[in-house]
């Protein structure tokens, strides 16, 4: 979150690379494909053909074929990159448990996929790094007893290779990007309106910073393989083939140990303790009239829109899957019959989460509201994800926790202000980018804006109204944005007051 805080004031929020990384990943992944395409028109298949292609391209053509060379491989360690860091990040924000496990498990086979085809790639070269990453694999390979024949035998010397060697890594290479296409898109089925494209500003920064790279530092070959002669000293890939040096000190099986160690490892972690299962939405379909608001609004998922089961005079009804719901409540905010207004009947909405439902919400806010004195009375709605906003209870402060800010109806805040329970109302949620349920802080703005629905009825006064995004690490600006916004009403309840 500091590190992130950094490279929003670097870049502000709509361009932080942080919070596009899985964007950044399939942008990196069409480059390395399109760069791939070209250089495979002119890729020649055998020994020592293989390594003079790419050399003419390099050097005669390397105004397009050594730039598209350079393109590729500075892509696919700029993929590596954003793997890496998107991993991290999704597990350092404790973004993998639950019902997200789904997404979780189907990154984890792509990162064996992106390593076999960046690996693959430095096969076909046929230079010496070429010849060492061959022999180099195939060895770790042949630990296994699959294999009848030992695989690096095939290296011992030029005759024991033939050409068709060559179509077959050809054919690897390009089948292994196509199945990490099929589970990309597998990978993104719980995940309503993907990013999977980079905002315009930093697809274009990103791409000019590929290609200085590739113009500064073209990628070029370092001799052609001599199977007779061992393939050293060799400049290595650091970011795909840092493995080789390993099983070089530590042998094959510890490599092996450590690949499918971590493998297993990564791929328990959703289920890890401490687990967390929270009662997911739950659909009333006397006060559903089949709006679709709620199914556009989920980010998960997880609300489709079936056919009325209740005879009711609308086509359709919420349907929510628990196994995708991960309780985040926007459907609730999303939803136009979730008001505190009612009075003759309990306030039962369309959909709401059995935690915390919105009748509840409404005594919280009640009994919250009943605390607070002065003129600068603010009901804090706070994101339990941001911060633990309950530290900011006081005379002229009370705070109402939620599992996220847009759980919000903006009729509570119109129900507030125009029953005079506060004299503001301050939403406090995730820095915008960071949100814990993708939407979060982008839906609230929406609504609070008019642009998406429902909407903030136009009597309610803005001025009363604070939005303050701010991640943990920026608690000291939370207080002073309230304390800003404090001294603002104070000023706005006197002068009505003298008028
Ligand atoms: C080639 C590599 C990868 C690409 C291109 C990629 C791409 C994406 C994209 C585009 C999203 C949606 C982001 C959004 O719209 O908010 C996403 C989400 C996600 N990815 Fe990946 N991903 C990759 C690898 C992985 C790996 C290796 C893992 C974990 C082992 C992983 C775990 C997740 C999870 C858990 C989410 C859901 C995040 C959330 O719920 O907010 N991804 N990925
Ligand atoms: S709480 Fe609602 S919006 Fe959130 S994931 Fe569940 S159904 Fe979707
Ligand atoms: S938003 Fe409410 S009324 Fe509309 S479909 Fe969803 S549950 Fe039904």
């Amino acid at each position: 979150m500091w590190l992130e805080g950094w490279l929003d004031r670097a870049f502000g929020s709509r361009w932080n690379p942080m919070y596009h990384l899985g964007a950044l990943g399939y942008f990196y992944f069409w480059v390395v494909v399109i760069s791939g395409v070209y250089l495979y028109i002119f890729f020649d298949t055998g020994i020592p053909n293989a390594f003079k292609s790419v050399e003419y391209l390099t050097n005669e053509q390397w105004w397009l074929g050594g730039i598209l060379r350079s393109l590729h491989r500075y892509a696919s360690d700029a993929l590596m990159v954003m793997m890496g860091l998107h991993i991290a990040r999704l597990w350092a924000f404790d973004r993998c448990r639950g019902n997200r496990w789904f997404t979780w498990i189907t990154g984890v086979p792509l990162i064996w996929l992106v390593f076999v085809a960046g690996v693959s790639g430095y096969w076909l070269v046929w230079d010496k790094l070429a010849q060492y990453v061959a022999i180099a694999s195939t060895e770790w390979l042949d630990f296994l007893p699959i294999f009848g024949e030992p695989i690096a035998r095939n290296f011992l010397s030029p005759k024991t290779l033939d050409s068709r060697f060559f179509t077959l890594l050809m054919f690897l290479h390009i089948a292994v990007p196509l199945i990490m296409l099929f589970l990309l898109w597998f990978h993104l089925q719980r995940i309503n309106r993907a990013k999977v494209n980079p905002p315009r500003g930093l697809a274009i920064g990103t791409m000019a910073m590929l290609l200085v790279l590739s113009l500064v530092e073209p990628a070029t070959s370092q001799g052609i393989a001599d199977l007779s002669r061992v393939p050293f000293p060799v400049k290595l890939d650091w970011f795909y083939l840092w493995p080789f040096p390993l099983a070089e000190r530590w042998g094959a099986a510890v490599l092996w140990g450590l690949a499918v160690g971590s493998t297993l490892l990564l791929a328990a972690i959703p289920w890890l303790p401490p687990q967390r299962k929270e009662a997911t939405a739950v659909v009333d379909l006397d006060n559903c009239n089949g709006c679709t608001r709620c199914a556009e609004d989920c980010p998960y998922a997880a609300i489709t829109m079936g056919p009325r089961t209740d005879g009711k005079p609308f086509e359709r009804q919420a349907v929510v899957d628990p196994d995708l719901c991960v309780s985040c409540g926007i459907c609730v905010g999303s939803c136009p019959t979730a008001t505190p207004f009612r009075r003759a009947t309990a306030p039962i909405p369309g959909i709401q989460l059995p935690a915390l439902t919105v009748e509840e919400l409404r005594s919280r806010v009640t009994v919250a509201a009943k605390g607070l004195a002065g003129n600068d009375r603010v009901l804090v709605f706070g994101c339990d994800h941001a911060n633990k906003t309950d530290k900011l209870n006081g005379t002229g402060v009370a705070t109402v926790g939620l599992p996220c800010a847009a759980m919000l109806p903006p009729s509570f805040i119109d129900y507030v202000l125009s029953r005079g329970l506060a004299d503001g109302v301050a939403i406090a949620g995730c820095r915008d980018g960071e949100c814990c349920f993708r939407f979060g802080v982008r839906w609230t703005e929406a609504r609070l804006n008019g642009e998406r629905d429902p909407h903030l009825r136009a009597r309610v006064p803005r001025q009363r109204i604070a939005r303050i995004w701010a991640a943990p690490t920026e608690w000291r600006r939370l207080e002073s944005d309230l304390a800003d916004f404090r001294a603002r009403l104070r000023v706005m309840t006197e002068k009505e007051a003298a008028e």
